[in-house]
């Protein structure tokens, strides 16, 4: 949801404190501003504490970074906005110590929203390419300046093979209402020998249509890890949703369909052309 302009001018006056699990405004506000602003606070997880000692929005997380994504961003996650849900820094850093980024290695981030997963990539000196739908987002990455490329559109209308170099690591958190699909195409832009490292909601361990049985099964035959995430991962991004963390290897067995799978596919071949 888009941050009323008067709303985010007020969270972003330097008088405004964003510290630890509070947000304090110590200045006053007319009644339908602070309403508005307690409506956005409320909905990302904040409880007014009007207790004199406190005086702020609590939250029951670190509130500090989830904010400037937001703030960053102009909008607080929603349902209704293809899914952002800014991937906690504590889940990060587990992803990050699966992928095992090295000095060089090129990385894929391909749901990039503003960017969690992609700056910590960089700091790993990893090569880092984003792609994102949503263009204020993709604008925010593009300020960020980490990544060699930021591509704001449909990750899903890319071509694997229209690329040269094939990705190292795949980091990514996609958007929930898709996640295998997101997931099965990103494989497309791996290396063999790479490595993917996905969040992904947990029903994927247990939904019973047939695109889930046979993703179950294409992780299973390339004994890829599935690993539980707390349930209240999510909760620092505003989200209520138990997720897993997939960790696959493009190792040499693999039958995983990599950029190099595809590659080796037999083309398509129009037999009936005309000269
Ligand atoms: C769950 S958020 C994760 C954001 C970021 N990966 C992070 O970890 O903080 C999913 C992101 O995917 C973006 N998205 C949704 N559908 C997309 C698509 N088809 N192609 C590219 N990005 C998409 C959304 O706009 C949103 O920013």
């Amino acid at each position: 949801m888009q941050i009323p302009a008067d709303v985010l001018t007020v969270l972003t006056d330097p008088r405004t404190i964003i510290s630890g699990d509070r947000v304090a405004v110590p200045f006053e506000l007319d009644r339908d501003l602070y309403d508005r602003m307690n409506k956005m606070l409320k909905d990302v997880g904040g409880r007014w504490d009007g207790h004199k000692a406190v005086r702020a929005h609590v939250f029951p997380f670190p509130v500090e970074q989830f904010m400037r994504d937001c703030l960053a961003a102009g909008e607080w996650p929603s349902k209704f906005e293809q899914g952002w849900y800014p991937t906690p820094p504590k889940v990060v850093l587990d992803m990050l110590e699966h992928a095992s980024i090295r000095v060089g290695h090129t990385v894929l981030e391909p749901s990039a929203g503003t960017g969690s997963l992609a700056v910590r990539a960089a700091e790993e000196m990893g090569i880092v390419d984003c792609v994102e739908i949503d263009p204020r987002r993709a604008h925010v990455l593009r300020e960020l300046g980490v990544a060699r490329q930021v591509i704001q559109g449909d990750f899903l209308g890319l071509d694997p093979l229209a690329i040269d170099e094939p990705y190292d690591r795949i980091l990514m958190n996609p958007p929930f209402g898709n996640a295998i699909a997101h997931v099965m195409h990103a494989l497309g832009f791996m290396k063999d020998g790479g490595t993917l490292v996905a969040v992904m909601p947990e029903s994927i361990t247990w939904r019973l249509e047939r695109p889930a049985q046979e993703f179950r099964k294409l992780i299973a035959d390339n004994k890829g890890e599935v690993i539980s995430l707390p349930g209240d991962a999510f909760k620092p991004s505003g989200a209520d949703v138990r997720t897993v963390l997939l960790v696959l290897d493009g190792g040499p067995e693999s039958t995983l369909p990599t950029h190099g799978w595809n590659q080796r596919q037999p083309r398509q071949l129009d037999l009936f052309a005309t000269a």
